[in-house]
């Protein structure tokens, strides 16, 4: 028994943290998935090549899994390796400053562990674990994993990227709502160190601790967090981001003084406008619209503001559009 507690131990850092009693019981006791043995995910296939969805593939990448990226078609998977190209260049450059063939040889090696694919059911064959990380539609989502789970293996994790649709009505559509948690990254994926581990009522405890133990393997940091609105890091960043709005709106600050007091006065990366830019203005109105439909966060931090809805209206939705609160020198661009 202890020999089998070390392994999970030593194996899943985060595991080490909870009490003996409780992973000892976990080990001995577990039936909720035993055609599943944790901690072995080799095979991860992604859904979805957008921004998120290829950071999530590069890092699965270069951590040594072997990684499918799966899109609809054929121009969506050239995006995503494009992506994928351009960010393993920095990521190179920083690894291996002033060796250009060590440089070249990290990127061949993390190109060679990436697959692509349009063929959603052959790509899940061989999966461990199914990432989804494509549009924020609850229908859509749902339709892909009811789909997943008639084809891929019984032992395999299913995991959504989502940050405003709730997993466990995401995991409904499937029978293996045991299997099923979430994985939340972060943009830019390669650069953000946190993952916010995502367990419904039904994740079992074999899943989040192989889900966890898949994290540390990205080395990345995981937190755990009940599959509440905006998990963490979105429950605080959205109503702050748009009380930043509602001090502009109100007059009493611009945008770029309001950018410049938090990132020298509070020592943010970016200020909330410029955060706002590079989230989405569109991707914060749909949290904020659907936080307000479901009724769980509190009326005033979820009130619409006419700046926001003006911006998406008129297609400023930041970066990713050439305008937000800020000009960009073209889609996707610097300021
Ligand atoms: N791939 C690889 N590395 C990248 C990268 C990418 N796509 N983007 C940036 N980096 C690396 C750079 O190589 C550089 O590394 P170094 O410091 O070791 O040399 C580092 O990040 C800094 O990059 P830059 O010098 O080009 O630019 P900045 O210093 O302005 O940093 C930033 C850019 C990392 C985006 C920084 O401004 C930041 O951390 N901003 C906050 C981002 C944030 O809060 N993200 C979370 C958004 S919320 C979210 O995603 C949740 C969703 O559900 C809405």
């Amino acid at each position: 028994m202890l020999s089998a507690v070390r392994r999970v131990a030593s194996a899943n850092p985060a595991a080490m943290m909870r009490p003996l009693t409780s992973l000892t019981m976990t080990s001995a006791f577990s039936t909720s998935s035993s055609a599943y043995a944790p901690h072995n995910v080799k095979n991860i296939t992604v859904f979805g090549s957008g921004l998120m969805g290829a950071g999530i593939v590069q890092v699965a990448a270069q951590n040594a899994f072997n990684v499918t990226m799966v899109d609809l078609n054929p121009e969506a998977l050239k995006k995503g390796q494009d992506i994928i190209a351009s960010s393993l260049k920095r990521v190179a450059k920083k690894q291996f400053p002033e060796d250009a063939a060590q440089q070249k040889e990290f990127i061949d090696k993390t190109m060679g562990q990436i697959k692509t694919s349009t063929d959603s059911e052959a790509a899940s064959k061989d999966a461990d674990l199914i990432i989804e990380a494509i549009v924020e539609n609850l229908k859509t989502k749902q339709q892909l994993f009811s789909m997943l789970d008639k084809v891929a293996p019984e032992h395999t994790l299913f995991c959504s990227n989502t940050s405003s649709l709730p997993i466990g009505e995401i995991a409904k559509a499937t029978k293996r709502t045991d299997r099923f948690g979430g994985l939340h990254f972060f943009n830019p994926v390669p650069q953000m160190k946190l993952v916010e581990v995502i367990r419904t009522e039904e994740t079992s405890q074999d899943s989040f601790d192989s889900l966890m133990d898949v994290c540390t393997r990205m080395k990345k940091t995981p937190v755990s967090c009940k599959d509440t609105p905006g998990f963490i890091v979105n429950r605080l960043l959205v109503p702050y981001m748009m009380e930043s709005l509602r001090i502009v709106e109100r007059g009493e600050a611009t945008p770029q003084d309001v950018d410049v007091a938090m990132k020298l006065g509070a020592g943010f990366p970016m200020g909330p406008f410029e955060l706002a830019d590079f989230v989405g203005l569109d991707t914060m109105k749909f949290i904020v619209d659907g936080w307000r439909k479901e009724g769980k966060i509190d009326d005033n931090l979820v009130a619409p503001v006419k700046l926001l809805d003006d911006l998406v209206a008129q297609g400023n939705f930041g970066r990713k559009s050439g305008q937000g609160f800020y000009p960009y020198n073209g889609v996707g661009g610097k300021k």
